[in-house]
């Protein structure tokens, strides 16, 4: 990655060093403490491990503003390997589309010039359910979302874009992963509880249906979801439930006893240890490995005590293994499958088997081999066969005024229906990382880090420009730029790009009007939240 580019963090650093509690709330407002918590708190990985192997990354990727990110890899290889891939996210018709919105707008946009199959969805039983939106506002929200997103460049030809309630296939599909989830998990997940309204909870059995459809309607795939972190409760969740409703899970064996990961992982050492190289084959007994596991001391730290917990069951199971030899091995559970299904997948492993009540192990399969076959034999009868759905996370832009950007404050954000004078003024107007006065700021230099405009630089105006954005940078924070200049310039330029958007917007008029997607729907129900 080039070290040059500046990255942001986005005006969240807390100079007081203070520490906030890090929640994610989907419904919730859209700030985060410190964004390094979250990859401690819910197991985001910092995207800068994986940018480097995305094939010519996007601006949002290489300034840092997309900072973390679940399992991009597969996504990033796909696209490196120009193999099948998907992207996806949804849109909650709530007011004005907005420039937090062109994120993932553009998101999606590249992904989909990156050669994926994408997906942009109306979140219309969300914004009901979740937030009491009439269907009159929704149907008008939804036009003016889509307009955008037709506006800066997306091919509806080359993708789909749906509302959740036309969507039959997501219906059935949510149907099918809600009968895997249930209502205790519901209240960890998302803080539900008894006055939660049943729909709301629908709605999220919807958007676990949206996340795994690009996988429905073609073949399993990489897909990602672009979205803010708040999303992220979603995406744990829809990573289960892909798991949940997969007919076989394939695992590594070593004779017939069952164990977890981390009793796999201490047999696999004892294995290793007892088993000199060149001479694989040779036969080690169960009761064998436990006498030299139970001496053996794991590694310090923490993944050392995890397995030092895990130790006094495996070596238990491996004495009572007695002779048992230990013998490496693929295993496929049988989680869902059908009766058909299962008949089925022992035919299809090659080579010698073993066949148990609920598994079978296979000793020439590598563990991808079994993977790929489980999947095909899965799809061949009429399961889904789900990868893990993948994400990426984006930084929340600062209001314009500071403190978080908030569609209820309007001077706090720009709308892309903004008329572009009050685009302009709304630039102008903005807070600042720069100092009291003109000769401090030449002496100690603004803070680039601290100040809503840089981020309407490298999040927004500066576009493809790494150079503008670096100069921004660089020249602010050595002193050699100042406030009112520099906010003239991002002014002048917001004022432009809102008025080539608009334009655009228009045009997409009659793009819209010939997609097979209603917008006028006539459904009956409440008048919503007033
Ligand atoms: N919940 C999302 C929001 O609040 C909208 C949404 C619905 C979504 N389905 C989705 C986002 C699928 C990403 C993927 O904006
Ligand atoms: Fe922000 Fe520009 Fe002022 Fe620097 S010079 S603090 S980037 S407005």
């Amino acid at each position: 990655m080039d070290g040059d580019i500046p990255r942001t963090d986005g005006g969240t650093g807390r100079a007081d060093g203070s520490t906030e509690d890090v929640a994610l709330d989907p419904w919730g407002s859209a700030s985060v403490g410190d964004y390094a918590d979250l990859f401690a708190e819910f197991g985001i990985e910092a995207f800068d491990e994986v940018v480097d192997d995305v094939p010519a990354p996007h601006y949002l990727m290489r300034r840092g503003v997309i900072f973390g990110h679940r399992e991009y890899d597969a996504v990033a290889e796909a696209m490196a390997n120009d193999e099948p891939f998907a992207a996806l996210s949804g849109f909650m018709p709530t007011g004005d589309p907005h420039i937090g919105h062109k994120l993932v707008f553009d998101e999606l946009i590249w992904h989909q010039r990156q050669g994926g199959d994408v997906f942009g969805l109306i979140a219309d039983l969300e914004a009901h359910a979740a937030r009491g939106m009439s269907w009159d506002e929704i149907d008008e929200h939804a036009r003016s979302y889509l307009l955008s997103l037709l506006a800066l460049g997306f091919d509806p030809e080359a993708g789909e874009l749906y509302r959740q309630s036309d969507n039959r296939a997501v219906q059935d599909l949510g149907f099918e992963l809600g009968a895997k989830a249930n209502f205790s998990e519901f209240e960890a997940i998302y803080g539900f509880d008894g006055e939660t309204n049943v729909s709301h909870m629908q709605s999220v059995v919807t958007q676990t249906a949206d996340i795994l459809y690009p996988q429905l309607v073609d073949e399993p795939k990489p897909t990602v979801i672009p979205v803010g972190p708040d999303q992220d409760p979603h995406v744990r969740l829809t990573r289960d439930l892909a798991t949940r409703v997969r007919y076989f899970k394939v695992t590594e064996a070593f004779a017939s006893f069952e164990l977890d990961d981390d009793e796999r992982q201490l047999v696999r050492t004892a294995y290793d240890a007892l088993t000199p190289t060149g001479n694989e084959g040779d036969d080690v007994r169960s009761a064998e490995a436990a006498e030299w596991l139970a001496d053996y001391d794991p590694p310090a730290g923490e993944a050392g005590d995890t397995l030092r917990a895990a130790k006094p069951s495996a070596v238990e199971t491996l004495r009572a293994g007695g002779k048992e030899p230990l013998r490496p091995r693929v295993r496929f559970l049988d989680r869902n499958a059908t009766e058909a299904a299962f008949e089925a997948l022992i035919e299809a492993v090659d080579g010698e088997k073993r066949v148990f009540e609920g598994h079978v192990d296979a000793f020439d399969l590598t563990h991808d081999e079994a993977e790929s076959l489980a999947r095909d034999v899965e799809i061949d009868h009429d399961g889904f066969g789900f990868r893990q759905p993948s994400s990426i996370y984006h930084r929340f832009m600062t209001g314009l005024t500071g403190g978080k950007m908030s569609s209820s404050i309007p001077a706090s954000h720009i709308s892309l229906l903004d008329d572009p004078e009050d685009g302009y003024d709304k630039v102008t107007s903005a807070t600042t990382g720069g100092r009291e006065t003109a000769a401090k700021q030449r002496e100690l230099g603004g803070e680039a880090d601290e100040c809503p405009v840089y981020e309407l630089y490298a999040y927004l105006l500066a576009n493809d420009d790494d150079g503008l954005a670096a100069e921004v940078y660089t020249e602010c924070v050595n002193g050699e730029r100042l406030c009112g200049g520099c906010k003239e310039q991002a002014a002048t330029m917001m004022r432009e790009f809102l008025a080539e958007h608009q334009e655009k917007r228009a045009e997409a008029e009659a793009v819209l009007a010939d997609l097979d997607i209603d917008l006028d729907s006539d459904r009956r129900g409440t008048g919503g939240e007033h």
